[in-house]
Parts: structure tokens; C-alpha cells; sequence
């Protein structure tokens, strides 16, 4: 692997350059650090996608609606389905009706997308995120 720094321009519309390095200037990052960042993230969402091979951590996190009948036990079931994936879990109820859900993964991105896909496809799942991180 070749050592030291590639430099490259790209092209962005100003009103993207102005929001990015306000952010960056908020969080203490100069723009090569944060591209760096950026890049790395992009990557790894990248790798998820095509790459079903490897080991990953991460957490799947989504919303769900916990007055949609037998969705709770069905949650539950994958879960167990997936006990030797899933390091650690919690639950938060956010209103009367929303609940949260957190499962923190490790294992093959394979499976990872699998239990994520399993438990997107319930009935009354709002709202899911990935997020996968390689080492
Ligand atoms: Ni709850």
C-alpha cells in the first residue's frame, strides 16, 4: 500500500460546501479529515451492500409499533432465531403506542443482512437503520 497522501479536487455546488464546513468547523475537523471520514463511512455502506463475505459488528435499530397483534412475540422469535448474532439488546418504549428496539450485531455480514431483512419485513415496523462497521 502506498504511504503519505493522494490529493484530489472535486467538484461540489457551493451551498453543499458551505453546510459541509460549518459542520466540520462545529466538530473540529478540517475538510481532509472529514472527507477521510466520509470516504471510510461510504465505504463501509458501500461493502454492505455487495459484499456478503466477512465479519462486521453493528446495530440494527428500528421503530415499531407495538399494538400491531403477535408483532413482539415475532420479534422475539427472530431473535432467539439469531442468538449466537446478537451480542446485546434493548428495548425502550417511546410513547403509548412506539417502541425502540436495538440489537447490537457481530458476526458474518451475511447473516446480519438476513436477521435485518427478517425483522424489516414484519408487519408494523416503522422505521429500521443499519449500521455495519468491518475490522
Ligand atoms: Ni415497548
Amino acid at each position: 500500500m502506498a504511504s503519505g497522501v493522494t490529493r484530489f479536487s472535486v467538484s461540489v455546488p457551493p451551498t453543499l460546501l458551505k453546510e459541509f464546513d460549518d459542520v466540520i468547523k462545529i466538530i473540529g475537523y478540517d475538510r481532509s479529515k472529514a472527507i477521510q471520514q466520509a470516504m471510510r463511512n461510504f465505504l463501509n455502506e458501500y461493502k454492505w451492500k455487495y459484499d456478503e463475505k466477512g465479519l462486521a459488528v453493528g446495530a440494527i435499530v428500528l421503530i415499531y409499533d407495538h399494538e400491531v397483534r403477535g408483532l413482539e412475540e415475532g420479534l422475539t422469535d427472530i431473535q432467539h432465531h439469531y442468538k449466537d448474532l446478537i451480542q446485546s439488546s434493548i428495548h425502550i418504549h417511546l410513547d403509548e403506542k412506539n417502541c425502540l428496539l436495538q440489537v447490537v450485531v457481530k458476526g458474518e455480514v451475511l447473516n446480519i443482512q438476513r436477521l435485518a431483512k427478517e425483522l424489516m419485513n414484519k408487519r408494523g415496523v416503522k422505521q429500521i437503520k443499519l449500521v455495519t462497521l468491518s475490522y
